[in-house]
């Protein structure tokens, strides 16, 4: 998911931003509208707020310099002009001096306006900077005037969009297979046998693989936090359900995170109704489950790269974590000492060391959004 910030000018294609913004939202997209006052004459900023499902009244300057990719749709004559010249009288032009990331721009014009010297030089000066251009393309304009000058489609601005955000990974149009969160083993029809796992770790990993321009599923077992936008979720709450659907779609996946902390046990017998309370102990027997990740391992595809995760505790932490990377068949565990009390389970904050065949890496303590992009990273490196 990227952070998207959608200018919108004023020029009649105005109306035509509404469906490139749905299409950024239905795309799992967090999307900031910034409709300069000249857009309001055709199109008001409250329905690109609704539609970009942002709460009322809220403060978009806090949200201007930490986006992924500007893209400015219709990008009128006079606006073209003020980005070119670092004008800054909007609060969309204002972003575009601020933003450091891509620019997307799709100009719409009447064709002598767009022929003219003077916007010529200022897209030569916008195309020399690295700014991208879609469109215009060739037809009859509002007044109807042929020629070019139309604003591309919505679909097309949003292709070259997305090329701009996942160009340069090499995860794009992967198939990503993401485990998060903790199964939970029944002991009768409402106690469970469970860990403390909130997802969130997983999840941000898949935020981040979607970002990249993979297709995503989600094995979602149990999740503490909201599952992201544009990625597939199959819920999958016990070590048996996970087991399934892990093994039932890896054959389709180019990579595996197995991020879910999967019970390693489960209660032998699980009581249909909830069992009533005595006096007597209640004695449990706990049957081992199947090792999902040994299973992915030992049965992986050409070319199929897998990751796991070890949460460990002490000082020898770091071996158990390169044994198993070893004895699971993966190609990056992922380390987590999970006696730190900051860090690890059901907190927003991790420190890892990523282990592979060629040596351990630590990461310094970060948000987990942060730490996901540091894995993935490691796995873009892996696969090449
Ligand atoms: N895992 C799995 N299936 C299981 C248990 C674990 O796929 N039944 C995966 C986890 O998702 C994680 C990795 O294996 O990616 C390591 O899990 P962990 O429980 O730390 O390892 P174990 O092999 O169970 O080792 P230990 O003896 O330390 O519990």
């Amino acid at each position: 998911m990227a952070r998207v910030l959608l200018g919108v000018t004023g020029g009649i294609a105005a109306y035509k931003s509404c469906e490139l913004c749905r299409l950024f939202v239905k795309d799992g997209h967090d999307v900031v509208p910034l409709v300069t006052p000249g857009a309001e004459r055709f199109v008001t900023a409250e329905t690109f707020r609704a539609l970009a499902r942002r709460p009322p009244g809220e403060d978009v300057y806090l949200h201007l310099t930490r986006a992924d990719l500007l893209v400015v749709a219709p990008c009128t004559a006079n606006t073209l002009a003020k980005l070119a010249h670092g004008l800054a009288d909007n609060v969309l032009t204002e972003a575009a001096l601020a933003h450091r990331g891509p620019v997307l721009v799709a100009p719409a014009m009447n064709p002598r306006m767009w022929a003219h010297p003077a916007t010529r030089a200022n897209v030569e000066a916008l195309l020399a900077r690295g700014v991208a251009l879609v469109g215009p393309d060739e037809g009859e304009t509002a007044e109807g005037e042929l020629g070019v000058g139309r604003m591309a489609e919505p679909e097309e601005i949003f292709r070259a969009a997305l090329e701009l955000l996942h160009g340069r990974s090499v995860l794009r149009g992967k198939t990503v297979l993401i485990s998060a969160g903790g199964t939970r083993e029944p002991l009768d029809a409402v106690r469970y046998v469970g860990n403390r796992s909130s997802g969130r770790m997983g999840v941000a990993l898949a935020v981040e693989a979607r970002r990249r321009g993979a297709d995503v599923t989600l094995l979602a077992a149990n999740l503490a936090v909201r599952p992201p936008e544009g990625v597939e979720v199959v819920e999958t709450p016990t070590a048996a359900d996970l087991e399934r659907e892990a093994l039932a779609r890896a054959a389709e996946a180019d990579i595996v995170v197995m991020a879910a902390a999967v019970a390693d046990y489960r209660p032998a017998e699980a009581h249909v109704t909830k069992r009533p309370k005595d006096s007597a102990a209640w004695t449990l027997e706990l049957e081992p489950t199947t090792d999902v990740l040994a299973a992915l391992g030992s049965n992986r595809r050409d070319g199929q790269l897998l990751v796991g995760f070890a949460a460990e505790t002490g000082e020898d932490g770091i071996e158990r974590a390169r044994a198993k990377l070893e004895r699971k068949g993966a190609d990056l565990f992922v380390f987590n000492d999970v006696s730190r009390p900051d860090i690890g389970f059901d907190t927003p904050d991790n420190a890892v060391t990523l282990v592979t065949a060629s040596g351990d890496r630590p990461l310094a303590k970060a948000p987990k959004d942060e730490i996901a992009i540091a894995i993935l990273d490691e796995v873009e490196r892996l696969v090449g």
